[in-house]
């Protein structure tokens, strides 16, 4: 056995015990009651990154801190910019889960709580996979840098602004301090278990806001009823004239920019046996619906969407109460595909609701955030060499899938960076991220390492 991976066999149980104890960090970002404990999981990050010997930092935003580090620069190999976010969900409903979220609980070789797929668990693979070469060679054989933000989950505001302006600390611009010739990122999932992936397309979003109010108090329904425009009336037909029975999108104009699938992904999205039985079993509903046409991969993967993320008015409590609610809102948002322009179809999305307004509410439509969808060509030598470590590291070739959700700072690493994304996913599609009951197998976690200490060596043999 290697030095390598005896140093992997030798730590197995001590990895999932680091992680274990960085779970119990409620780092949930959307909700400034948490902040400390955002600050803490940043904190016990650096720590780690710290004590491998890398330069390591945090990074203030205007929101919550960025935990950036990096390795010495190695002549003639390549520079890898690892992405990840130390931030979770919110956990609610919490009555659904089995044991508490922010309480570690390993159940068959799994790992219950939240944040444990999504992306603690699968970030800090490769915070092991460096911390293994550090300790057995004594360095890595590519440099690596490290770039982990505490706001992915509610839009990335403060790393946004990091990458929009300057950082002046060492005389750096922020893309001179983060050049590298490829991205990796693992923050998606494997096909299946054991069908390890590599994801070369991800989907857009933008994401609303919509406010209703009407009657500047609630009322008795009875006594008004029948006269005003009730709100929650309003916006469930608002809502409703979006989307049509067949699953396609109202707004004008919303397909133009939509790139259609080609036949050759259509025949390899087919080559995959998506089963619809086993997927409606997994999700314990008796049929399933989308865009008329196409296949529950190519809806998953590949279109647009609709969907309503939050519904609030009118009476919630026990029992029943006749009340005509003064104010309705909405949260909702829409999956984009390559090509969509989130800021176009926001504008076409708020023409289209101020017509369907009706006399006697006020609208306001605030638009939270967006990001373009993209895919990535296959045959590049990065490709290859993930390609190969993900098999060393879990014993099968990765396949090459599309996933329907969205990481956008891809984009950026794109368009400011002038860099690829490897997407490495080690989660599996019933881990529940953003879900009661989210989980990590434990054995993925430790083959997602061994895949990236492989990795590290892979990168290296590609000349720069
Ligand atoms: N890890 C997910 C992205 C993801 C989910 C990729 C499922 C593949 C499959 C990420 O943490 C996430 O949840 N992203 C948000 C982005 C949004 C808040 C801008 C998403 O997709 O909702
Ligand atoms: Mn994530
Ligand atoms: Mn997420």
């Amino acid at each position: 056995m290697s030095e390598l991976d005896s140093f992997l066999e030798d730590n197995k149980s001590r990895f999932e015990d680091d992680l274990c104890e960085w779970l119990k960090m409620p780092s949930v970002s959307t909700d400034s009651a948490f902040a400390d404990d955002v600050r803490k999981a940043a904190n016990w990050l650096f720590g780690k990154l710290e004590e491998l010997g890398l330069h390591t930092e945090i990074i203030e935003t205007c929101g919550h801190p960025i935990v950036y580090a990096e390795s010495p620069k190695i002549d003639g190999a390549p520079t890898v910019l690892v992405y990840g976010h130390y931030d979770v969900q919110p956990p609610d409903p919490l009555d659904e889960w089995q044991t508490p979220p922010f309480e570690p609980d390993v159940r068959d070789r799994k790992v219950y709580a939240r944040g444990a797929t999504d992306d603690k668990g699968q970030m800090i693979t490769h915070l092991f996979g460096v911390e293994a070469w550090m300790k057995t060679v004594g360095s890595l054989p590519v440099q690596v840098k490290f770039l982990i933000e505490g706001e992915e989950e509610c839009g990335s505001a403060g790393l946004n602004e990091f990458l929009a302006g300057k950082y002046d600390k060492d005389g750096l611009s922020v893309r001179e301090k983060l050049s590298a010739d490829i991205a990796v990122i693992s923050d998606t999932s494997q096909y299946g278990p054991g069908m390890p992936a590599i994801t070369y397309g991800l989907r857009g979003i933008c994401y609303f806001q919509l406010n209703l109010t009407g009657p500047n108090q609630d009322l008795h329904s009875g006594a008004f009823g029948g006269s005003v425009t009730n709100p929650a009336n309003a916006l469930a037909r608002m809502l409703s004239a979006i989307i049509n029975e067949e699953g396609q999108i109202q707004i004008p104009g919303f397909y133009d920019d939509v790139a259609p699938l080609t036949e050759r992904e259509k025949g390899q999205f087919e080559a995959l046996h998506f089963s619809n039985d086993d997927y409606m079993k997994q999700l314990g509903v008796s049929g399933l619906s989308g865009e008329k046409g196409f296949s529950t991969l190519e809806r998953r993967w590949a279109r647009p969407t609709f969907d309503v993320n939050g519904l609030s008015s009118g009476y919630q409590g026990e029992g029943a109460k006749t009340v005509l609610p003064a104010k309705a809102s909405a949260k909702f948002s829409f999956r984009l595909v390559p090509n969509q322009d989130p800021k176009t179809i926001g504008a076409a999305l708020e023409k289209m609701l101020r017509e369907l307004c009706p006399p006697g509410i006020e609208m306001e439509l605030v638009h939270m955030h967006g990001a373009n969808g993209f895919v990535l060509s296959l045959d590049s030598p990065f490709m290859q060499a993930a390609s190969q470590a993900i098999e060393d590291g879990f014993g099968n070739k990765p396949v090459f899938i599309r996933s329907g959700g969205s990481i956008p700072v891809v984009n950026s690493f794109t368009e400011l960076l002038g860099v690829d994304t490897l997407l490495l996913g080690w989660g599996q599609d019933d881990d529940n991220p953003h879900s009661p009951n989210e989980k990590f197998s434990l054995d993925d976690f430790q083959k997602g390492i061994r895949a990236s200490t492989r990795l590290w060596e892979e990168l290296s043999k590609i000349p720069v």
